[in-house]
């Protein structure tokens, strides 16, 4: 039995009752402030939900071996978004100012680097048994992470990508993390290997869709629900996948990189560009391919649990479909 409303509860209990150190306040207030404004936290929903699937009792009967590295996944997840929020300038996280905004540049970069200490601390938690085959999991997708911002960043710079470089990139920067959190809950809950690689495809393919709605989002989405600055991949020069999909389809091409890679200085110029980018996407039915190319993967990600029991593909048929439908 899968039961939604205990994984509910589980996780606000986990994010309510969380603790930092106090001292230097100046290091850990940041921490707090960006887990209590509480963002989605869909990578521990996605690991409880594949650990609920595999342990026996479900949540219940945990014994709770899984909170604290669930837990960690969340935190390690915030960490990359305050480095990310300085290197894409941007002000708005979860309808908030970012921490580098709010504080600064430094303390951005401190208080995520604690944070990232903080996340292993917490993985590290796993059951002894468990613990080679999770640091490992964990680690690999944390280089992997990395890499993936570093293209995101290169790609700002170059003219053109390609789709098949677009998707390693967000399969780099997004994917893989929400793979190793569903792969974990399921290694934590002792599911066999073929589990545990089905339920990593999952989350990877669920990950892409979720990056693609991400870049839907930043360009079609309403800032007061997103919570994050609309059109800033535009002004970022980001080869999001509207970009690529806009190369692929558009007759005048050239005309539109040249624009896309113009600088925009003041808020008119911004405004202006962010105008200009956005009729061609609408003229080239950009929004809807980006739509169905979400549904895509979604379809394609519960395809990868097939094998599955019915109550477990429902349940995780139903996490997918929340990724999907969301609208921030
Ligand atoms: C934002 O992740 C970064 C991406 C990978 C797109 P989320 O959309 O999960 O952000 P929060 O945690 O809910 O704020
Ligand atoms: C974020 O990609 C990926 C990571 C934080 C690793 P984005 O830069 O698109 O995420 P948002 O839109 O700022 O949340
Ligand atoms: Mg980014
Ligand atoms: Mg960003
Ligand atoms: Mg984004």
């Amino acid at each position: 039995m899968f039961d939604e409303k205990l994984l509910d509860s589980e996780i606000k209990r986990m994010f309510d009752g969380i603790a930092f150190a106090k001292e230097p306040a100046g290091l850990y207030d940041p921490l707090r402030y960006m887990i209590e404004i509480g963002g989605k936290r869909i990578r521990p929903r996605l690991c409880l939900t594949a650990y609920a699937l595999f342990a026996e009792g479900g949540l219940a009967g945990a014994g709770t071996p899984i909170l604290e590295p669930a837990c960690g996944l969340e935190v390690f997840h915030t960490f990359t978004l305050l480095h990310d929020d300085i290197m894409d300038h941007s002000a708005l996280r979860r309808g908030q100012e970012t921490v580098w905004k709010k504080w600064n540049e430094d303390t951005a970069i401190l208080s995520g680097d604690v944070m990232l200490i903080d996340a292993y601390q917490r993985i590290a938690k796993a059951p002894a048994d468990k613990l080679d085959a999770v640091l490992k999991l964990f680690s690999d997708t944390a280089a992997e992470v990395c890499e993936g911002q570093q293209y995101d960043m290169e790609f700002e710079s170059v003219p053109e990508v390609q789709m098949p470089a677009y998707e390693q990139m967000i399969k780099l920067k997004t994917a893989v993390l929400l793979a190793c959190s569903a792969k974990m809950g399921a290694i934590i809950a002792g599911a066999p290997e073929a589990e545990c690689e089905a339920l990593y495809k999952y989350g990877l393919l669920l990950g892409m869709a979720f990056q693609v709605a991400d870049d839907y989002l930043d360009a079609y989405g309403d800032e007061k629900v997103f919570g994050k600055p609309i059109g800033g991949d535009i002004l970022n020069c980001k080869k999001s996948w509207l970009t690529v999909r806009t190369c692929e389809k558009a007759s005048d091409k050239h005309s539109f990189l040249e624009m896309f890679s113009a600088d925009a200085d003041t808020p008119k110029a911004k405004a202006a560009k962010i105008a200009a980018v956005m009729s061609i996407y609408n003229k080239y039915g950009i929004g809807e391919d980006a739509r169905a190319e979400v549904r895509r993967y979604s379809d394609l990600a519960i395809e990868a649990v097939a094998g599955f029991e019915p109550w477990q593909r429902e349940a995780l048929a139903r996490f997918a479909d929340s990724l999907v439908a969301r609208a921030k």
